[in-house]
């Protein structure tokens, strides 16, 4: 795993945006993996500022998302289609037809999820982004997910559930359960671009790059990746230095 250590956020998504670039540049048809939640969201300005200022277009990109709440759709605020639109791809000159999310009001879960997978088949990400839970987890999959899991239903970690309250007017609104990715389908990717900051997401950091790998910390999983690029701040990496 390369280990990229910056003075903090903003300088992070600037890294961020290096790497990403380097794909949009050199294959303007590349399938993004893209992720959600606060981590990302300075990576998808710089991607936007670029878009405006330098003309690197979209037109013929590809993504993919991570995850998405079960029972929320675009109609809600909340959910992850609703954040990848106002975050980024109304702001650039993607294909909506080309962005792909699961699903979050299919009624027949396990099909979704069997769609989501055949889809992910032939989509394999030239680069997939990741921000990292305070306890380890990428994309939905909590600690205890197999390493050989592919898209499925998960029950949220009481963690994650208040981790993410913050978004939500009331604790009592963050959905219990997700779709997500499984370990399997982020370990395809070609490259993956994993991004961490602030002092709570520090033990998860040492976990991901000096802690065993075992399932207990699912981030651990990506040091068996052969392009692994992880940016941080320093206070997410004071455990590691
Ligand atoms: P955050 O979430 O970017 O909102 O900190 C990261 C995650 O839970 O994967």
């Amino acid at each position: 795993m390369k280990v990229i250590i910056v003075k903090d956020y903003e300088e992070m998504s600037l890294k961020a945006f290096e790497v990403m670039s380097e794909v949009v540049k050199n294959k303007p048809d590349a399938v993004l993996g893209l992720a959600t939640g606060s981590t990302p969201i300075g990576l998808y300005k710089n991607m936007i500022k670029d878009h405006k200022e330098n003309g690197t277009s979209y037109k013929q990109i590809k993504t993919v998302n991570l995850d998405e709440y079960a029972g929320l759709d675009y109609s809600s605020d909340q959910s992850y289609v609703y954040f990848m639109r106002s975050n980024l791809f109304d702001h650039i000159d993607i294909d909506l037809a080309n962005t792909n999310i699961e699903n979050g009001k299919a009624t027949d879960r396990q099909k979704e999820c069997d769609r989501y997978n055949a889809l992910l088949e032939v989509m394999q990400q030239d680069i997939q982004v990741l921000g990292i839970g305070s306890n380890g987890h990428i994309a939905f999959n909590e600690p205890g997910t197999p390493f050989g899991s592919v898209t499925h239903i998960v029950d949220l970690a009481e963690s994650t559930i208040k981790d993410n309250s913050r978004m939500f007017a009331s604790i009592d609104e963050v959905p219990r359960q997700a779709f997500t990715m499984g370990l399997k389908n982020i370990m395809n990717a070609k490259k993956v671009l994993i991004l961490a900051n602030g002092a709570n997401k520090a033990k998860a950091v040492y976990g991901l790059v000096k802690g065993e790998v075992t399932e207990n910390l699912p981030a651990s999983v990506l040091q068996l990746h052969p392009d692994c690029v992880l940016v941080c701040d320093e206070a997410a990496a004071s455990l590691i230095k």
